[in-house]
């Protein structure tokens, strides 16, 4: 009895006085509701309807507010001006990277998706410049990824036109292309080596976008504490770079400097004309993190798109016919479509980023993080505050397109059928932190996708208005809902 009352007088203590640390640090945040002490506003907050409940927030406190999840305020931005002008206007004091405590104990902030500063600018500029070298030449990327289409519509044809759950090899074309940048090698899809690898990184994603890792980030307390699936994270994290460090010390074997073959090359090749500095971040585990950051940032997005594309063409047939008379008349049936074809098929482009829009992957982009005091439209944001950006706001803004709940190419199409840009396109993000494969993920989606329909008819095992096209929000990040189809050789 008297322990009891001693614990309950402990907690109500600890209640009152992070409640009152909270509140006196309040004052130069933008509004948002009253927290809680210990839990903020976590019970206010609709987890399966986050997009709904930020909009109810933003029309009560305006499109700039602060929620806590947990005791640590996080402002959001909602709407594409609030949004535009802080990742772009702003760009330099919002490009931190929020901190997702279950990544940072084992990656330590290396690599680029997670690392924060001058190793991360540098890191990531000297990526993107390598992947534009890699761009050209005789093996350029879109001749791999071309490659790469025919592999996958081999392995569809063996189907033989029976109901399919493409899924696995959806995942399979966008990890081989990554492996043929990085290391020069593509995979059998059934290579064990290969089917581990993607099986890892699957598990990864699902992982990283379970409740369980968004409840660790909000009371990082618990990451120590409970064991629980970021353990299973982590040891399929220690197998993708184990299997990526031996690919690095065959290539430091055989490495040719002035004949560099992929990005390790380009990446050692770099580490040796730096090796006087002790700085370098030329290392091999910064080449490891940086390497398995392209490979979990590339595979699981892209499957992801690729699979909810096909399922949006099953349940709009007539959008399907469309791409395939464009597909048709541009590409014909004698050659592979390669990149010059896009210019001339603004119909499948605006599918494209229809379905980038609609299907909206990242309902509040990768947080980010304020690297210094900013002082943003009359509020004062602490340095290292947590930042969501509501890509869901840009993707469905009403003025920008009209019934945004539809599906319908024609929000980036004008009255004579020409693709229409928008701005407000942000599946990608925007600004300094902007995704780095955003170049390299729209070459695949259009290659793999138009190579798909040029060699099959899509068939809906049930009739096209039943099929559920409802994205599936878990936590943080969305998936599709289960597929199954047939496809018929054209
Ligand atoms: C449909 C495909 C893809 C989508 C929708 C997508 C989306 C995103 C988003 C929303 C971010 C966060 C941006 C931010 O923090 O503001 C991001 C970051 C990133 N993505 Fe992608 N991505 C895709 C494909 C790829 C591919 C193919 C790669 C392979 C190179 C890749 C590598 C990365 C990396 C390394 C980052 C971290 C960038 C940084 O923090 O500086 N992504 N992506
Ligand atoms: C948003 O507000 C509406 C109307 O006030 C309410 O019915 C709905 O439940 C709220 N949704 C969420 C997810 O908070
Ligand atoms: C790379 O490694 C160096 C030294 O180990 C480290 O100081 C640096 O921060 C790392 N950079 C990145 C981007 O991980």
């Amino acid at each position: 009895m008297d322990l009891v009352m001693v614990l309950v007088l402990i907690l109500t203590c600890l209640l009152l006085f992070s409640y009152w640390k909270q509140s006196s640090k309040r004052g130069k945040l933008p509004p948002g509701p009253t927290p809680l002490p210990i839990i903020g506003n976590i019970h206010q907050i609709d987890v399966k309807n986050i997009h709904q409940a930020f909009t109810n927030f933003s029309k009560i406190y305006g499109p700039v507010f602060t929620l806590y999840f947990g005791m640590k305020p996080t402002v959001v931005l909602h709407g594409y001006e609030a949004i535009k002008e802080a990742l772009i206007g702003h760009g330099e004091e919002f490009s931190g990277r929020g901190s997702v405590p279950i990544l940072q104990m084992i990656s330590k902030d290396l690599g680029i998706g997670f690392s924060k500063g001058d190793a991360w600018k540098e890191t990531r500029h000297f990526s993107l410049l390598t992947l534009r070298k890699l761009g050209m030449g005789k093996r350029s990327i879109e001749n791999q990824i071309q490659e790469e289409a025919q592999f996958l519509v081999e392995e569809l044809k063996k189907t033989n036109g029976s109901p399919y759950d493409p899924s696995f090899i959806l995942a399979c074309a966008p990890c081989n292309v990554i492996c043929s940048i990085i290391f020069q090698n593509r995979f059998e899809y059934k290579d064990q080596v290969f089917v581990n690898l993607v099986e890892k990184l699957n598990k990864n994603s699902k992982i990283l976008s379970s409740r369980w890792v968004q409840l660790c980030n909000m009371f990082p307390v618990l990451i120590d504490y409970c064991p629980g699936t970021h353990n299973t994270y982590y040891k399929n994290l220690a197998s993708i770079q184990s299997f990526l460090s031996a690919k690095i010390k065959e290539h430091e074997e055989s490495l040719d400097a002035a004949n560099p073959r992929d990005f390790i090359d380009y990446f050692l090749i770099k580490g040796r004309q730096e090796n006087h500095n002790q700085q370098s971040i030329y290392t091999r585990e910064n080449l490891t993190a940086t390497l398995s950051d392209m490979f979990l940032g590339g595979t699981d997005s892209l499957k992801t798109t690729m699979k909810f594309a096909l399922l949006l063409l099953l349940k709009h047939p007539h959008v399907t016919a469309k791409v395939q008379e464009e597909i048709e008349c541009v590409v014909g049936r004698q050659r592979s479509p390669c990149l010059q074809d896009r210019k001339q098929m603004p119909y499948t482009d605006a599918v494209i980023h229809e379905v980038q829009r609609f299907i909206d992957i990242a309902p509040n982009n990768l947080p980010h993080e304020v690297t210094c005091d900013v002082k943003f439209r009359n509020f004062l944001i602490p340095k290292g505050t947590t930042i969501l950006t509501s890509l869901s706001s840009v993707l469905y803004d009403s003025n920008e397109f009209p019934n945004p709940e539809m599906f319908d190419p024609g929000h980036f199409l004008d009255a004579k059928g020409n693709f229409k840009k928008s701005d407000y396109f942000m599946p990608f993000s925007a600004g300094k932190r902007v995704c780095l494969g955003e170049g390299l993920a729209r070459m695949e989606l259009f290659l793999f996708l138009t190579t798909i329909l040029q060699n099959f008819k899509l068939k809906s095992l049930v009739p096209p208005k039943d099929i559920n096209d409802t994205p599936q929000v878990n936590g943080f990040s969305v998936s599709p809902p289960p597929l199954q189809l047939c496809f018929i050789p054209i």
